[in-house]
């Protein structure tokens, strides 16, 4: 893909690849077939065994895969291929399962199925793809957030879950799946986007009749606030949209939330904040919003003409080199790599301003797509 990556900054991300390599090398020969999220004391702990449910859990092998396909190193396939097998638990437990199936197989059993053609992680991944559609609410036309009492809950996040149910359509040759993704689409744009380009985090519809009831803060400063992450998963999410489907609604809607993110990204040097609508004290920086908006921005490059392309490739740039350079931990004994991701504007010291994996995740396929060396997980 030519993204129009300038030769300054295709030599910094060579670098970064090279970086890369040495310290996930280092983090895979400690973890083994760990499942890490965030480092405590700068050593990441193995989350699967205690929570194999959790939504995180796919982005560690999603990093895996993408450094196999670039690199073709067989330990990051090796470790990769481990960890999906540790999800069949959660396949067969199911009760712990969310929205977020989509994160969990994407970077698991469909990137391997796309990688090396293994027929069990097809089957585990029409297994995730099937689940995710269970939730779909026909009458609401959405797919519901979380368990429990949210039937009427949707989330801007769930956009990025979809690519599963576009992968699940063309793999089983059914269109059901993507008719889902594409009402959900269809719905989050209506009700979740707000006219300046903003989103809500979550909406809480009614879930007999569709009827939006309520917007609550969720994991940003407070209703009708602007959290960083959430913004970025529009961006990225609406673009995914528009690659499997082709509609122009949801490019246009990827763009529209791209250009409201990098005018706020750039008043505070492309160093993000958790919220843009928050208060300037105290400051605290959310890099994870910084990473999935690059790979966001750059997926929107791909799609348009040379002439459009600089604003995108350019503010990807920006963000990446920026985080990478006030954030970045090279250091091969210490675990996690860009600090400052924060998961949530109330959260407690122990995910506020911290490497967290799904930052590593974005940070390494952004680099990778600008070396076009990155396969598409989603
Ligand atoms: N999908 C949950 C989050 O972004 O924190």
């Amino acid at each position: 893909m030519n993204y129009q990556v300038t030769a300054s900054d295709r030599a910094w991300a060579e670098g970064i690849f090279e970086k890369l390599h040495v310290k996930l090398k280092a983090e895979c020969s400690r973890l083994q077939d760990g499942i890490p999220y965030i480092p405590h004391d700068g050593r990441y702990h193995d989350l699967g065994a205690n929570d194999i449910y959790w939504w995180t859990n796919g982005f560690w092998p999603g990093i895996l895969w993408q450094m196999y396909h670039a690199s073709e190193d067989e330990v990051y396939r090796q470790y990769a291929e481990s960890v999906e097998k540790r999800f069949d638990a959660a396949l067969e437990g199911y009760e712990g399962l969310h929205h977020d199936v989509g994160f969990m197989w994407l970077h698991t059993a469909v990137a391997d199925y796309r990688l090396t053609a293994n027929k069990d992680s097809r089957r585990r991944g029409l297994h995730a793809a099937n689940l995710l559609a269970g939730r779909y609410n026909p009458v609401g036309q959405f797919i519901r957030a979380w368990n429990g009492e949210r039937t009427g809950w949707i989330i801007i996040d769930t956009m990025m879950n979809i690519p599963l149910l576009y992968w699940a359509s063309k793999e089983s040759g059914d269109p059901r799946f993507a008719y889902i993704a594409q009402s959900h689409a269809d719905t989050a744009m209506n009700i979740l986007l707000r006219p300046d380009g903003s989103s809500n985090h979550i909406a809480i519809l009614d879930p007999q009749s569709g009827e939006c009831l309520e917007t609550p803060a969720g994991q940003g400063f407070a209703p009708g606030s602007s959290w960083s992450r959430g913004q970025s998963w529009a961006v990225y999410g609406f673009a995914l949209s528009y690659h499997h489907t082709r509609k122009q609604v949801y490019l246009d809607a990827a763009k529209r939330s791209a250009h409201y993110v990098i005018a706020n990204f750039a008043q505070n040097d492309w160093l993000p904040v958790v919220d843009f609508r928050s208060p300037a004290e105290p400051l605290k920086y959310d890099s994870t919003a910084a990473m999935i908006s690059a790979c966001g921005f750059l997926e929107i490059a791909s799609h348009i003409g040379d002439h459009e392309k600089p604003l995108y490739t350019a503010s990807a740039l920006r963000l990446l080199r920026a985080c990478e350079q006030a954030f970045a931990d090279w250091d091969i004994e210490r675990d996690g790599i860009i600090g400052k991701g924060t998961a949530a504007y109330h959260g407690g010291p122990q995910d506020t301003e911290v490497p967290i994996i799904y930052g590593d995740y974005f940070f390494t396929e952004a680099v990778l797509r600008l070396l076009g060396r990155d396969f598409l997980i989603w």
